[in-house]
């Protein structure tokens, strides 16, 4: 039966067509799913903590109710994300625990404090420009509920770096005090945000199955480089600058080059060593306690409605 399945699954991915939660799969491709899927969902649900601590800080009630809006999005995705990760087989306490307990990573990018509200404008510009980047891509990946899912979650991507672009460029062109905040921010959230795309590819180690798999489209270099070329653009409308004065575009490979990024920080922040990782996981533990009743009484809902539908 495996011979026929893998027969099946290799001519669905020959064909770069999809593979769906019924159909039969390799172990180790149900396996990274899981893994590149649920780290995902727990970076969106990280995620809403760096914005979500400026909520109360928003500078107008416009900013507010955009920042809201926002901050919930992402907390979509997340629930979209554990339901194309529970497609797999692993359900979503198992995956909630990972978090819980430190097992699971979570995008390093969201173990950076934010300080000031230009950061809001750095995060939207920088982090979900990078996320989208990253993201499109995986619109095509071969298993269907991941990439349905990317779909909408791209698109509300797209508003959200709008948001944060706008939010620069109104503090650029405002008072030298103003101007001087953005360009603190978007110095502090370059280097991170380009590590967002993960380790070089000849330090990938799950990079080439992934690609022969059609999970992943491009590597980790070739997505960083093309965000680059497309953030280097759009610095100068905002009238800031990026921190690296390597930049520059290569006329041989068509490729940007840029300076080399601080690994071994990038490690440190994936071990848990990061400024925020403590804070962030204490935070999410207690947010998981404080719901408790909530999945109690859905539960208990749901068990009451399905007696009901027996008799
Ligand atoms: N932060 C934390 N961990 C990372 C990061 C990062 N920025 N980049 C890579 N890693 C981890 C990988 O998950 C992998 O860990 P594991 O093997 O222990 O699971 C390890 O470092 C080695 O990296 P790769 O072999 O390059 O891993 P992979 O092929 O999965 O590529 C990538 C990493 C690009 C992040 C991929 O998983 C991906 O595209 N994921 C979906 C997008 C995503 O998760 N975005 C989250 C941030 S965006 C947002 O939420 C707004």
């Amino acid at each position: 039966e495996d011979e026929a399945g893998q027969a099946y699954f290799d001519k669905i991915i020959a064909e770069d067509s999809r593979i769906e939660p019924a159909d039969w799969m390799p172990a180790g491709y149900r396996k990274t799913l899981t893994r590149q899927i649920s780290q995902h969902a727990h970076s969106e649900i990280i995620g809403m903590q760096p914005e979500a601590n400026f909520i109360t800080r928003a500078p107008s009630l416009k900013r507010k109710a955009i920042l809201m809006a926002k901050v919930q999005d992402e907390a979509g995705h997340g629930l979209y994300l554990y339901s194309a990760a529970e497609t797999l087989g692993t359900p979503r306490e198992e995956l909630f625990d990972q978090l819980l307990s430190g097992k699971a990573k979570y995008s390093s990018i969201f173990n950076y404090p934010a300080l000031t509200w230009a950061d809001m404008g750095a995060i939207g510009w920088l982090v979900d420009g990078a996320a989208i980047v990253n993201q499109v891509p995986l619109c095509r990946a071969s298993y269907g509920p991941y990439g349905r899912a990317m779909v909408r979650v791209c698109k509300e991507e797209s508003f959200h770096q709008r948001q944060g672009f706008e939010i620069l460029l109104e503090l650029s062109n405002g008072t030298p005090a103003q101007k001087q905040m953005a360009q603190d921010a978007v110095n502090r959230f370059y280097a991170p945000a380009l590590m967002m795309f993960g380790p070089n590819d000849d330090e990938s180690p799950n990079s080439q199955q992934s690609m022969r798999w059609n999970i992943k489209r491009f590597s980790n270099d070739e997505l960083r480089q093309r965000f680059v070329g497309m953030i280097q653009e759009q610095v100068k409308v905002l009238g800031l600058t990026l921190p690296d004065d390597e930049i520059r575009f290569n006329e041989e490979t068509g490729k940007w080059e840029y300076g080399e990024l601080d690994w071994n920080e990038f490690y440190e922040v994936l071990k848990g060593r990061g400024p925020c990782n403590a804070q962030r996981m204490e935070r999410r533990r207690e947010a998981h306690e404080n719901g408790a009743w909530v999945r109690e009484a859905a539960a208990a809902y749901a068990a009451k409605k399905a007696q009901k539908a027996q008799v």
